[in-house]
């Protein structure tokens, strides 16, 4: 039997995934199938080239800011936790959250950008899941209020699909608190 794979990109982030079928979630930057199109099909104009007003403008440096805080937190969290679960959680939510961040300093048109060393995270489990918590949840309504107000139907598009990542990291710790 022959199996057919395709490259699938996400429209999110814009990165590539192969496989016989789009991933139910984009594993860089955790956006749903429904971001997902044939390569051969994938037109990235005015992706990343986006005009921003002053508000959308200040949005995304906030949203910048609270993934760099939240990358920086889970790595932090991911080598301090014993359970192999939590060091697994930790590291993989560091990563999304870390993609995130390199797609608005795309829409930002950044050189670069710093993750500063933090070491301010608890070494037990539960703590940690719970600054998870709050962390998605306020991320959650600034995304969903980022969203609203967005002008720019690129910068909407994505506020709109981070929110629904976020929404999974939340129900992550929720399962395990
Ligand atoms: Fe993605
Ligand atoms: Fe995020």
């Amino acid at each position: 039997m022959k199996i057919t794979v395709k490259v699938y990109v996400c429209k999110i982030c814009g990165e590539a995934y192969i496989g016989t079928e789009a991933p139910s979630r984009c594993p860089f930057c955790g956006a749903f199938e429904k971001y997902f199109v044939e390569s051969t099909k994938y037109d990235d104009t005015g992706a990343w080239d986006v005009e921003l007003n002053d508000k959308d403008k200040a949005n995304v440096e906030k949203a910048l800011e609270v993934e760099i805080s939240n990358n920086i937190f889970y790595k932090c969290a991911s080598t301090k936790v014993p359970e192999l679960d939590g060091q697994k959680l930790f590291k993989i939510l560091a990563k999304v959250e870390g993609e995130h961040a390199a797609v608005w300093k795309k829409i930002l048109k950044l050189d670069k950008i710093d993750f500063p060393k933090y070491d301010k995270c608890a070494s037990k489990y539960k703590p940690n899941l719970e600054e998870s918590h709050s962390r998605e949840d306020r991320a959650i309504k600034f995304y969903g209020e980022a969203a609203a107000e967005a002008k720019s139907p690129r910068v909407k598009e994505i506020f709109k699909a981070f929110l629904e990542v976020e929404t999974d990291h939340l129900h992550l710790s929720e399962e395990r608190l």
